[in-house]
């Protein structure tokens, strides 16, 4: 009784109150507390491709979704295809890719697709608009998202298999021309150009193809959640959910029936 009053008061208080555990915590940061192994922070590689995620954006600390981020990729780059990513902003997730993956090398084209100047309220659902809106335009104002395309296009000169496509999604899509997609990043913070995105490229996904969903265990953005399962429910599919808050879908291999 006396234990239950503390724990509530405790927690009214905005503390959290955790059994101690043996381990000790390893990981704590970009809403991922953790007692594992992340040993791939000590791998140069990776090290060298985050470094140039930093480059293009900001020092972020965000290096399990990096990491998830690079083997994603990493996976997609031995399928036949191109690489999508819809929601670039000033490309730090894309940068560090193409750095892992010494892009050229791999005859793949990047495909990167933004209104390089925040959310477009026109595809922003009801239900995400208010908080959505109204942190997009603070977000523009202080930076944190791009505006204007021209540092982007400096940011990505080099590499020459890579190209920039402004303008809003679901509008742009039909830009790109591929015979095929490898790997689909979505990362637009708001549901409706998502889902556009998937159903869009669904037939363009090969066999295996790597889907990444940026938000989708993010509390604040479970309306991105919500529609998405929606989706995968409909393509019979199912999404994991990561504990980097990160979604990772992959298209089912084609089943050819043995008779
Ligand atoms: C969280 S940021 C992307 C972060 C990026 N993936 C990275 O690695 O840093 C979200 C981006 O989505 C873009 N965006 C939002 N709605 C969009 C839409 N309908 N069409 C195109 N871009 C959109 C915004 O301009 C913003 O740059």
């Amino acid at each position: 009784m006396i234990k239950q009053a503390i724990r509530k008061l405790i927690e009214t208080s905005g503390y959290t109150i955790q059994k101690k555990t043996t381990a000790e915590v390893t990981y704590n940061q970009d809403g991922l507390i953790c007692t594992h192994n992340h040993d791939f922070m000590n791998d140069p590689s990776f090290c060298k491709a985050y470094e140039r995620g930093c480059r293009a954006a900001s020092d972020y600390q965000w290096h399990w979704r990096v990491h998830i981020g690079l083997w994603a990729a990493y996976t997609a780059s031995k399928l036949a295809g191109d690489f999508v990513e819809c929601g670039v902003n000033y490309g730090f997730l894309s940068s560090a890719i193409m750095e892992f993956l010494s892009w050229d090398s791999t005859g793949k084209l990047f495909y990167l697709l933004d209104t390089f100047q925040g959310l477009d309220p026109r595809h922003v659902s009801n239900d995400e608009s208010p908080l959505r809106m109204e942190r997009n335009e603070k977000w523009v104002k202080n930076g944190y998202y791009v505006s204007g395309v021209e540092s982007v296009e400096i940011n990505f000169s080099q590499w020459a298999n890579v190209r920039i496509i402004q303008g809003s999604v679901p509008e742009t899509l039909g830009q790109v021309e591929t015979q095929g997609i490898a790997y689909l990043h979505l990362d637009m913070n708001c549901s409706p150009p998502e889902v556009a995105a998937l159903n869009y490229f669904w037939d363009s996904l090969v066999p295996g193809a790597i889907v990444l969903l940026d938000d989708y265990g993010f509390l604040e953005h479970i309306a991105q959640k919500h529609a998405m399962d929606a989706l995968a429910k409909e393509k019979n599919v199912m999404i994991a959910s990561l504990p980097t808050g990160q979604g990772l879908l992959i298209k089912p291999p084609m089943i050819v029936s043995i008779i």
